[in-house]
């Protein structure tokens, strides 16, 4: 990093359509700003850009939902998000919001740019159009059964339960949201960005010149690449949005993923309208994209390819650190289920205890693979890590120094060995965490200031200055001495991570914040410098509050399980419309046994499931992986529909389909034979 001047940091915009959980947090904002806390720490110039997101389907249904305008809807949750942000101590230098005047003209003029310069193609296609609400049924506005899982409340642009992304022509039994009629297709003329041209520059830049990108970040842009890429609609039959500027567009707005991450470039506009374009357009700069695992391909391909596009001297991301999921007491976060931490619900459970939320997440944050939040986790690592070892250690510290010192930094009179063996830590935690952070491995950087603590801990623990202040007032002092230049360690090296904390340390210290590099262990409080009061830095969290917690998400889960049962009672599911015997002929139905079966990579779903059918041996991909592990597989007899036309799902043909059955709470069953029949027998 160090051939850049400056460095540009962005977190994903988050939508404007409800307020932001522990998942937010802990994937995106916390490293982030733990990040960004780091540099301007290390006096680099550096630019923190974020804000609302405030175009997009969800809005537009949630308003009418609820019976007002999408702007009535975002202005309300921008201002929660907003001030969950500040609350939370989030260093943004901007966070604007992406139905502004300034965006508005910035998206448009990007637009309209590539657009004269013939980087669009332009396409008309036939999409589902809602004759009762007489409008085009853009993305969540069309809802189906997942191709994929069989999931039937997957949208046109995504399927929620398997992760899939999917286009509304793939949905089975599409129906509007909207009016929940029976869509129809109708022409429609839309602008695409041709991503297939893109492809083999996007290969070189991703694959060959960013190898060093997180694993899960590269892999899933390989996989993105590795099946080809697709023109991509920019433009949507919509009313909320930014318009498209051409004549003959009007009822037309941009696509939202076209539009918000321009929202970088404008809020940074809004905040420097003189200056934005160094952070942009020269090669200086280093632009890094904080995002989640749901983001990666818009902001790894379609962002970069739209930059590429546009040309003019824009910059490219150098890093794009996403992180995977955080779960919540082992289940998906989910805003429609309740099933989440509520930032503004937390600080009126847990007032003043946001350090302890930034840390925990950041201990626990979702970094390789999707983790888990637990209340139990949550109360053990305040209470045996923050109280026990980073708030005990202060605390003795400052009440010894009271104690025998008169709260003022004693001489350094009589040292020894084991002071500055202790002290010659502190740089080697420092290289620690510095390289972990410019690694983008936060949870390492924290456990390396954490041990900054510890140590500290342990050299109380060895020279016990309490027992010495009997007979060695000398020896006495340079212990505490050599405590207090490591509280002023602490106090630097938590700054990134625990802001709110440190201030209060700065206090008990008595000293203004201090830069990283004083961050040496030796030197840094004089002797004669008076601290300030004693006060403890973190409060024990009790069972009763934990509970308190706990009882909440039971609550959620029950109001979710009666829902779900009321669900099912109004089972089954409607009849088919009526099909000819000869129609169901051209089915050809044979029973066929699992010969090998096997996870496909970095999918959750999905099995590669190699089968005899009497006829030959093929390969089947299925998403029953969430029902069915590999091994059950192996061996088993199943009925497949054996001349469905083949498809290619994750790189692999698939030559097939296994017939299962759906349960009424949506879950899916195989069907199987009954006892060990001939393979390539014939089902009709
Ligand atoms: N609103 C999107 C989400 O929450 C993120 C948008 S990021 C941006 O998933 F780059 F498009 F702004
Ligand atoms: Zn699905």
């Amino acid at each position: 990093m160090d051939n850049f001047k400056r460095t540009l940091v962005t977190c994903a915009l988050p939508y404007a359509n409800g307020p932001v959980h522990i998942g937010h947090l802990a994937g995106v904002y916390v490293p982030a700003d733990i990040y960004v806390r780091y540099l301007r720490m290390r006096g680099r110039e550096v630019l923190f850009i974020c804000g609302s997101d405030e175009h997009g389907v969800p809005i537009t249904i949630k308003a009418r939902q609820l019976g007002c305008s999408p702007q009535d809807i975002v202005d309300k949750y921008h201002a929660v998000i907003k001030k969950s942000f500040e609350d939370f101590g989030m260093s943004f230098d901007i966070y604007s919001r992406t139905s502004s005047k300034i965006h508005g003209e910035t998206a448009s003029a990007f637009f309209l740019k590539m657009y004269n310069d013939g980087k669009f193609i332009e396409k008309e296609s036939e999409q589902y159009y809602d004759t009762e609400a007489k409008a085009f049924l853009a993305d969540r506005y069309i809802v189906g059964t997942c191709p994929k899982c069989g999931f039937e409340g997957a949208y046109g642009d995504q399927c929620e339960k398997c992760g899939s992304t999917l286009s509304p022509d793939e949905l089975i039994n599409p129906h509007s949201a909207i009016s929940g009629s029976k869509p129809v297709k109708r022409k429609t003329k839309h602008w695409y960005l041709p991503l297939d041209q893109y492809e083999p520059w996007l290969r070189k830049w991703i694959l060959e010149d960013h190898k060093e990108w997180k694993s899960n970040v590269y892999g899933q842009c390989k996989s993105w690449l590795d099946n080809h890429l697709q023109p991509r609609a920019v433009t949507r039959d919509l009313e909320w949005g930014v318009p498209v500027p051409l004549k003959g567009a009007e009822g037309k707005v941009l696509y939202v993923w076209f539009d918000a991450p321009i929202g970088y470039i404008s809020n940074t506009r809004e905040l420097l309208p003189n200056d934005w374009e160094k952070w942009w357009k020269s090669p200086d700069t280093r632009l890094i994209n904080f995002i989640g695992k749901d983001n990666i391909v818009f902001h790894c391909i379609v962002f970069p390819a739209m930059l590429k596009g546009y040309g003019d001297g824009y910059i490219l991301p150098d890093n794009v650190p996403a992180n995977e999921f955080l779960n919540l007491e082992g289940n998906k976060i989910s805003t429609s289920r309740n099933w989440a931490v509520w930032l503004d619900e937390y600080l009126k459970d847990f007032p003043g205890k946001q350090d302890v939320l930034r840390y925990v997440l950041c201990a626990n944050a979702p970094e390789t693979q999707d983790n888990d939040f637990t209340w139990k986790n949550f109360q053990t690592r305040n209470n045996s890590e923050l109280v026990a070892i980073l708030g005990n250690f202060i605390n003795r510290v400052a009440v010894l120094t009271g104690k025998y010192f008169e709260g003022k930094v004693p001489c350094n009179l009589k040292p020894e060995k084991i002071d500055s063996d202790t002290l010659a830590h502190i740089p080697q935690i420092r290289g620690e965490v510095e390289n972990s952070l410019e690694h983008f491995r936060f949870r390492d950087a924290l456990t390396a200031a954490l041990s900054m603590a510890r140590l500290g801990n342990k050299y109380l623990t060895d020279t016990e200055p309490w027992k010495c202040a009997k007979n060695d007032m000398d020896r006495t002092a340079s212990i505490l001495y050599t405590a207090l230049q490591i509280s002023a360690d602490l106090s630097i090296v938590f700054a990134p991570f625990l802001p709110f904390t440190v201030v209060k340390l700065d206090k008990i210290l008595n000293t203004a914040p201090l830069g990283w590099d004083r961050m040496d262990g030796t030197g840094i409080l004089p002797a004669g410098h008076q601290l300030g009061e004693p006060e403890l830095l973190f409060e024990k969290i009790e069972d009763d509050a934990i509970q308190m917690q706990m009882d909440k998400l039971a609550s959620a889960k029950e109001a979710n399980e009666k829902r779900a049962k009321e669900e099912i009672e109004k089972r089954p599911l409607a009849a088919k419309p009526e099909c000819t015997f000869e129609e169901f002929q051209k089915m050809d139905i044979r029973i066929a046994t699992v010969i090998k079966a096997e996870k496909v990579p970095d999918t959750d779903k999905l099995l590669k499931l190699t089968i005899d059918t009497g006829l030959d041996e093929r390969v089947i991909v299925s998403g029953i992986a969430g029902s069915y592990p590999p091994e059950q597989m192996t061996g088993k007899q199943i009925c497949i529909l054996a001349n469905l036309k083949p498809r290619v799902i994750r790189g692999i043909e698939s030559n097939g389909m296994i017939l299962m059955a759906q349960q009424p709470d949506g879950t899916m069953r195989i069907v199987e034979p009954d006892g060990n029949l001939m393979n390539g027998s014939q089902v009709g």
